[in-house]
């Protein structure tokens, strides 16, 4: 038999692939609490502007309240004949008040209620994207402000390059993660509008008033165009957009704490909650938490190339292409949820292991542009000489399988005379780090500056 909701002009049902191709219900459910706020608000808006009965508002309202405790105790059976939730609601709303619950779809059409019904989806992941953000950045503001004065080698290439501090390490995340909430709240700006009213495309002819169910919806204001209203996914796409940004920080974080958990490294001590051990090698103790962090981000940037792919090509106003923004916004949301949890643990319970970062800090000649700042205020030599001199100095600490502060002054004296016993003091890997106090430098004192910034503001 033809479709119940739209079948009038059609003498039979749909094929059985057709059904499977079109249905939606399988993942749109998750739109049932949107669903049913939105056709609250739009049919408490028909009966303040007079176009349907208050009795009929009265069903309608308490229909929709048994629908949404039905559901939510797991009563509800969905129907995949009814292809989406909008459908599966308003069917089983007219078995519950009848011929009332056919007056809710007046001057509303699908198209402007999917539109309405994921952005407040989206608006409220959004909202719960920020918290999480939130949570990180207060976790590494913690870490940071404990390892202020920690010294560990600062990295180009992945070869040790100058000391720094890991508190300094730390809030290099906590900009990356603050500009991801930031970005978060532009995208939540930019959806605040509400797409309810638009109809089919075309706006309608009764008279409804978009003003109001904007405002009950929690909306800054209606949107201006009903062809875009329907036609948009952009704030799917921006949501899409920041989420693989914020993914390609946690990656490279994760990516980081892999390399810091190596026996090699031994920067950093993962707790047993987020690692695994092997089911072979009794001594292994992996980071597979922060593993499928850095593999997450490949759904959520494939989400994102996905929806981009879906959308580039189609003509103005609503085409069903558009039903499947949702399975992707949905996957990477989850992903990402998972993501920003398990990296907050991680950073909250690691252990830094600050003996081998202060090795490693010393070592590989870290200090070495110290030397050549050095030989340019005490000695007056321009920079390109004095990089030339230190050269020479790492040259002679490589031959002696030392360090440069391992060398004698003598040594050092036979390279550049102008040297004095003074350079000891800016060859230790602490005298470096706090001799970097230009603003956002890794000087403990700056990084105390850059906490507190952060403190203000999260
Ligand atoms: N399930 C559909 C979607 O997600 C709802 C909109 C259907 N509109 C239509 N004209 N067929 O996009």
């Amino acid at each position: 038999s033809s479709n119940q909701m739209w079948g009038g002009r059609f003498a039979s049902g749909p094929s059985a692939i057709m059904e499977e191709i079109n249905a939606s219900i399988g993942f749109d459910k998750k739109l049932y609490a949107q669903d049913i706020r939105g056709s609250k608000a739009h049919a408490t808006m028909l009966a303040h502007q007079g176009i349907i009965s208050a009795e009929d508002k009265d069903k309608i309202l308490h229909g929709l309240d048994t629908i949404l405790s039905e559901i939510e105790a797991g009563q509800f059976v969905f129907s995949r004949k009814l292809e989406d939730i909008h459908m599966n609601i308003e069917a089983r709303l007219a078995d519950l008040i009848g011929s009332a619950a056919g007056r809710l779809h007046t001057a509303r059409s699908r198209n402007d209620q999917v539109a309405l019904d994921f952005r407040l989806w989206v608006k409220e992941e959004l909202q719960r994207t920020e918290q999480a953000l939130s949570g990180l950045i207060a976790a590494f503001l913690d870490r940071a402000e404990e390892h202020a004065d920690t010294v560990m080698p600062g990295f180009t290439h992945l070869q040790t390059a100058q000391p720094v501090t890991f508190g300094h390490h730390c809030m290099a995340y906590v900009e990356m993660f603050g500009r991801d909430r930031q970005r978060v709240r532009h995208a939540i700006e930019h959806l605040d509008e509400s797409p309810i009213g638009a109809a089919a495309l075309a706006g309608t002819g009764y008279p409804i008033d978009r003003h109001m169910t904007a405002q009950a919806l929690g909306f800054r204001e209606p949107t201006r165009n009903s062809i875009d209203t329907v036609s948009d996914r952009d704030f799917a796409l921006e949501f899409l957009s920041i989420a693989s940004i914020a993914a390609v920080h946690l990656s490279r974080l994760a990516e980081e704490i892999v390399i810091w958990s190596t026996p090699q490294f031994g920067f950093i001590r993962l707790s047993d909650a987020f690692s695994t051990g092997s089911s072979i090698m009794p001594q292994k103790k992996n980071p597979d938490a922060a593993e499928l962090v850095r593999a997450k981000t490949g759904r959520i940037n494939g989400s994102l190339i996905a929806l981009l792919t879906v959308m580039k090509g189609l003509p103005l106003a609503y085409s069903k292409d558009m039903q499947e923004d949702k399975e992707q916004v949905f996957d990477a949301a989850e992903s990402m949820e998972l993501a920003l949890a398990a990296m907050t643990g991680m950073v909250t319970d690691m252990t830094i292991r600050t003996d081998k970062m202060k090795a490693a800090a010393g070592s590989g000649y870290s200090t070495a542009t110290d030397l050549a700042d050095w030989l340019v205020r005490e000695a007056g030599l321009p920079f390109r000489d004095a990089h030339h001199v230190t050269g020479n100095a790492v040259a002679m600490a490589e031959k002696k399988g030392c360090d440069l502060a391992e060398l004698s002054l003598e040594e050092l004296q036979s390279i550049n005379a102008a040297i004095t016993a003074d350079v000891f003091n800016v060859l230790t890997v602490e005298a470096s780090v706090a001799s970097r106090k230009s603003f956002g430098g890794t000087a403990p004192s700056e990084v105390r500056k850059q906490i507190a910034w952060w403190r203000a503001r999260n």
